[in-house]
């Protein structure tokens, strides 16, 4: 049985909370929820309905707490940024939503040496794409190119720092616009909440410094759209995957939640599926 602290009581929390109560989540057991938010705690703690589960919104008790061994983060990029190497020093291991937080390379290196130290592990689900498999398998030998597009209503971008600061008003769009071509390493700052799944794919392939990101603002788009490329020494591979919004937070693909609930339950089982 995994012993799970849940950080994040947002979208992708609640749905992953929900679906471990509802046995969805394998050998999962979740024993803290944590949220800066006290009536966003409040709310889900209630929903779930387990007393068994502690609550705080003081993330440093729930990674203190000897009853965990597994700290799943659903937050924000920064709590992956300041928590994650004294989560892993008090043995913890991690599953990160945020993975974003890993272009920063000199953290991933951090965080990767602490972990094989301690022998721990750190869980990057596939979250909103599909593909990585193929990509990790592709991996062991030279790939060329890597790039993924991303097509997303405006409301899902807004408030991207990348748009503020370059001053780029997508309100009022009447037809798909690309707003951001560049490397998946600035993509994710300039849109940290939106390409988590760049720096994912990054990770699994060839890098933050060399995958290709294109974000395209569709005012039509009812959907997330993410379409990756990569061609190398194994042939060619395309995805592309029409994600439903997330209910309660639109630059959030539901599926995201789906892959962290899918993560947890493959972590507790014997067959591992999957490259
Ligand atoms: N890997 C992927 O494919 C993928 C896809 C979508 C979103 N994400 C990322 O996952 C994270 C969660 O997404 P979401 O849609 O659930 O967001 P959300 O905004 O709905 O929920 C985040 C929750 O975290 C809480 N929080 C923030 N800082 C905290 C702190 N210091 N301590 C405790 N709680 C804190 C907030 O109060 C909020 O309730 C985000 O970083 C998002 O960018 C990843």
């Amino acid at each position: 049985m995994i012993h799970a602290g849940l950080i994040g009581c947002g979208a992708i929390g609640s749905t992953l909370a929900k679906a471990i109560k509802e046995g969805k989540a394998g050998q999962t057991k979740l024993d803290y929820l944590c949220d800066i938010e006290k009536e966003l705690l409040d709310t889900l703690y209630d929903e779930i309905g387990d007393e068994t589960i502690e609550k705080t919104t003081d993330i440093l008790e729930l990674i203190e707490s000897p009853r965990i061994d597994l700290i799943i983060e659903a937050a924000s990029r920064e709590v992956v940024t300041k928590y994650a190497p004294s989560a892993l020093k008090k043995g913890k291991n991690l599953m990160l939503m945020s993975v974003g937080a890993l272009a920063d390379t000199k953290l991933c290196n951090e965080v990767n040496n602490i972990a094989l130290e301690k022998n721990l592990k750190i869980y990057l689900p596939s979250g909103a794409i599909c593909g990585l498999d193929g990509i990790k398998a592709a991996s062991i030998e030279k790939i060329d190119h890597v790039e993924i597009i991303s097509t997303k209503n405006p409301r899902s971008l807004i408030g991207a720092p990348y748009l503020l600061v370059n001053d780029i008003d997508i309100s009022k769009l009447e037809k798909p616009e690309t707003v951001f071509t560049g490397k998946a390493k600035d993509a994710i700052n300039g849109f940290p909440k939106n390409v988590n799944v760049a720096v994912a794919l990054s990770l699994a392939g060839i890098g933050v410094e060399k995958t290709h990101v294109k974000i395209v603002a569709d005012p039509n788009a009812t959907k997330t759209r993410h379409e990756i490329r990569a061609i190398g020494d194994f042939g060619e591979l395309v995805t592309k995957i029409d994600n439903y919004l997330h209910p309660e937070n639109p630059k959030t693909s539901y599926i995201a939640a789906l892959a962290g609930v899918r993560t947890l339950k493959k972590i507790s089982e014997p067959i591992q599926i999957g490259t």
